[in-house]
């Protein structure tokens, strides 16, 4: 199906409670018909957002985790993995660096890492938030409140948490409950918010079993949790864990970067005014120009990894993932020839969904 509206009003008028339209439009597979999604979501995107594409520093400060999740390379029964943690000291290096080379934000990544006390976390938020002027999130797991509050007040600014799917089934089958937990994904989402911070979420698209009907339900879904962030990455089979062995079935939603640009655009339209990158997981999948078309098909941010070269195969949650040796020196020049080649400029100042409020 082609998108036969050709403004934002309009779309939200027309098509943002068509469910049937909505589904049409990720099943289309002919690029041609597509042209039409993707102006009206660089236009809605520069609406909203502007022309600015914002960096967000990402270290990956600990490959340790408890969890088994099906799909993640850093499950913990993965033996072949080497583990690593960061040291505190490590980790406001690298959040220096990022203040060094402009950016805005650090994102501070990691498995869910026990060995990462609540306090280890808040000194390096502290440390950050006294020697930079970056704003910080973390992207930790599923912890609990009292963390979520500790953090925050230790001036952590934003949480990113991805629901991975709508669809609560296929959510339980791939992510084995742990035994102490009290609070869903979508419960630590609204607790989060609650505390103030700004509150990002996503999904994986093309993971087995999904349907076109779960991307519909994901997309109101972003809506209906106002959601400050939201990441959109295609699922990649690590061949270590249950679900890269899994093989794909004529009735699974391809995961490609087309599927991955048609979300990210419908994305930009539900979510007008949120934060979107062009996920590394896009990029991976399509690296010749993968970045470049995120950013005409709705996103707005990029995530360069500050992680120390010596620790960035170890993080391994999907394989051959992009730019892995690149050294922030090395990638910093490379990103910013390839986002101002597509006429955007890079963003100043921390880049919070508020601050977009002044572009409209
Ligand atoms: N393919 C794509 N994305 C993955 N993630 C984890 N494993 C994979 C995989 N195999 C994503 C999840 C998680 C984020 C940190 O990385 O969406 O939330």
């Amino acid at each position: 199906m082609e998108l036969q509206i050709t403004d934002y009003q309009s779309f939200k008028s027309e098509v943002l409670d068509n469910h049937h339209v909505l589904e049409q439009l990720l099943r289309e597979r002919d690029e041609t018909k597509l042209t039409a999604l993707w102006r009206l979501a660089d236009e809605t995107r520069r609406l909203y957002v502007g022309e600015d594409v914002h960096l967000r520093g990402l270290v990956e400060i600990s490959n340790h985790c408890s969890r088994q999740c099906h799909y993640c390379g850093l499950r913990s029964p993965n033996s072949s993995v080497t583990r690593y943690r960061m040291s505190v000291e490590e980790v406001t290096e690298c959040a220096l660096k990022a203040a060094f080379l402009g950016y805005g934000t650090v994102v501070l990544q990691a498995g869910e890492d026990p060995g990462l006390s609540p306090d280890i976390i808040s000194d390096i938020v502290r440390r950050i938030k006294k020697d930079t002027s970056l704003a910080v999130t973390l992207s930790l797991g599923e912890r609990d409140r009292e963390e979520l509050i500790e953090w925050r007040r230790a001036g952590a600014d934003r949480y990113l948490l991805r629901f991975e799917t709508s669809n609560s089934n296929l959510f339980k089958a791939i992510h084995p409950h742990k035994t102490s937990q009290t609070l869903s994904r979508l419960d630590i989402l609204n607790v989060l918010k609650t505390l103030g911070y700004e509150v990002g979420s996503g999904v994986m698209v093309g993971i087995p079993g999904q349907r076109y009907e779960d991307l519909v339900n994901d997309l109101a879904l972003f809506r209906e949790l106002d959601l400050d962030m939201i990441g959109i990455g295609p699922y990649i089979p690590h061949p270590m864990t249950p679900l890269g062995k899994v093989l794909s079935s004529e009735d699974d939603i391809p995961a490609d970067a087309l599927t991955a640009y048609k979300m990210t655009a419908l994305t930009r339209l539900v979510r007008p005014d949120s934060n979107i990158p062009c996920t590394t997981a896009i990029r991976t999948i399509n690296r010749a120009d993968g970045l470049e078309l995120g950013l005409q098909r709705g996103a707005n941010v990029a995530m360069p990894n500050l992680t120390p070269i010596k620790y960035r195969a170890l993080y391994d949650i999907y394989p051959g993932k992009a730019c892995q040796d690149e050294s922030a020196e090395i990638c910093h020049p490379c990103i910013t020839r390839r986002i101002e080649s597509t006429g955007r400029k890079i963003g100043k100042g921390q880049g919070s969904r508020s601050q977009h409020k002044a572009v409209r």
